[in-house]
């Protein structure tokens, strides 16, 4: 049994991720800002009013982690507004940078000491914050954050692998949850599935890596 600590709990993929390594009898500490009834349905433990946008939150939320090592840390929270290139809304820009670029870092910085040798860090960005994937420009406040995310993730594998913690990176695939309006091409149970075997898969080896959670290697 491991334990797994996820960010983002409350709906959509974490709340999946959840669901999952509970179900494979995984210790999952799911943390959210408001807990939903579909989350204390999972029977996990769960840590509410965690933003990890704000220092203190997190801060707070190292504190109630305590000492308890964590085997894997799924930063999963993320926000998405669009603006195209004549809708640029820069207070929008910068809130998306600070939970899906900042957010992850926060946290696994607060929560380093949690992560001993052997330890898995994912950051659930998106192919969207990818260079050569991008064909379509427009969603710059989450392609920038994004990219960031991406960034911050092989910083962190540079940082951490002598702590023997491996990082990956990963995109779920475009799926039907609240952030997209319940468009998509795939659901949250097939993406959360498909994260979990990228995370397992995950190793020193592959430490720093960009995957889609259908199991191909994605390009920066
Ligand atoms: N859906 C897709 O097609 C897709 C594609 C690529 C990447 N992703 C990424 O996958 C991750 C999960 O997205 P999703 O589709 O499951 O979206 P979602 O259903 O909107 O869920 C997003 C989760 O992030 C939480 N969150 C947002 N801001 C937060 C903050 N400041 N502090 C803590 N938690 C916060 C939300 O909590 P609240 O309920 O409190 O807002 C919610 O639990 C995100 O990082 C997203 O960017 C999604």
């Amino acid at each position: 049994m491991a334990r797994i600590f996820i960010t983002g709990t409350n709906q959509g993929i974490g709340l999946e991720l959840a669901r999952q390594y509970t179900q494979r009898g995984d210790e999952v500490l799911a943390t959210c800002r408001t807990v939903s009834s579909a989350l204390r349905a999972v029977g996990c433990e769960i840590i509410e009013n965690v933003d990890v946008a704000d220092d203190s939150s997190v801060g707070v939320l190292a504190q109630v982690v305590g000492r308890r090592k964590l085997d894997m840390l799924i930063n999963n929270a993320g926000i998405l507004t669009s603006e195209s290139f004549n809708t640029l809304d820069y207070d929008h820009m910068r809130a998306q940078y600070e939970v899906n670029a900042l957010g992850p870092l926060r946290v696994t910085h607060r929560l380093r000491e949690n992560l001993g040798a052997g330890a898995k860090v994912g950051l659930v960005t998106s192919r969207v914050g990818s260079m050569q994937d991008n064909s379509s420009g427009g969603n710059y406040g989450y392609r920038m954050s994004k990219a960031a995310a991406n960034m911050a993730g092989v910083n962190l594998s540079h940082d951490l692998r002598p702590r023997g913690v491996a990082v990956a990176l990963l995109h779920p695939g475009y799926v039907r949850t609240n952030m997209t309006g319940g468009n998509g091409i795939t659901d949250a149970v097939t993406a959360a599935g498909g994260l979990i075997e990228c995370m397992d898969a995950l190793s020193l080896e592959t430490t720093g890596t960009f995957w889609h959670a259908e199991g191909y290697e994605l390009p920066w």
